[in-house]
């Protein structure tokens, strides 16, 4: 599986690589919000030091827009991935950049196992379903990556799953059992996967019987 970071933060990025952690950023317009700097200049700091895709997001809504800024967005380096919304222009843009452009695409704001389906017809390199947001509503998001996850092998589309929207750690074992193939999650969500108590517990042990025997690894 995949961990991808959703945040524009170089800082919180570059912690992530150095623990070896980090196949590739996600961001969206909130997120560039969130950074405080432009989206190119943004971007571009993500990539020279991520070699995996770096999602950045169109504005646009009309398909011929969508184009005009996956264009720009492509200029800024070879791992941009153009996220484009689950929309019938974004469907359009992703089947031209796909195939004219030749670029990976990441089709966002997924909330049902239907949408995927599309994004998997359009093309679609990562389909990015909102778990978090789907909880918000009383359904169950962890369902609809299930559904997708079907729905893919059943017709062997090569759409990567892209589990967005992760709130929690179990968000992200949930997503690990079902077989998706990536997560987005904000790195304190990724960092937290290491915590457990006993974990805690045993070292405190460990190193108060380490003291007293008195001796160094040296
Ligand atoms: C992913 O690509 C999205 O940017 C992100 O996961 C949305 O998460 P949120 O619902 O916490 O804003």
């Amino acid at each position: 599986m995949k961990f991808f970071a959703d945040t524009a933060d170089i800082k919180e990025i570059r912690e992530l690589i150095d623990l070896g952690l980090l196949d590739g950023v996600t961001t969206n317009p909130s997120l560039i919000l969130k950074s405080g700097g432009k989206i190119s200049e943004v971007t571009k700091q993500i990539c020279d030091i991520v070699e995996g895709p770096v999602s950045a997001e169109v504005v646009a809504t009309e398909y011929k827009n969508m184009m005009a800024e996956a264009e720009v967005l492509a200029k800024i380096a070879p791992n941009v991935t153009i996220k484009v919304p689950l929309t019938l222009d974004g469907l359009k843009a992703c089947k031209t950049i796909r195939t004219e452009m030749n670029r990976m695409v990441n089709v966002t704001l997924c909330f049902s196992a239907n949408q995927a389906l599309l994004a998997a017809k359009a093309g679609a390199s990562f389909i990015s379903p909102f778990v978090g947001r789907i909880d918000d509503t009383g359904s169950d998001g962890m369902e609809v990556i299930q559904e997708i996850r079907q729905i893919y092998d059943n017709y062997d589309f090569q759409t990567e799953i892209l589990t967005a929207s992760v709130r929690t750690v179990n968000h992200v074992k949930q997503a690990a059992l079902i077989g998706a193939d990536v997560v987005t999650a904000p790195p304190a969500t990724l960092k937290a996967l290491v915590n457990h108590p006993l974990t805690d517990k045993g070292l405190a042990a460990f190193l108060a019987d380490w003291a007293k025997t008195g001796q160094k690894i040296s």
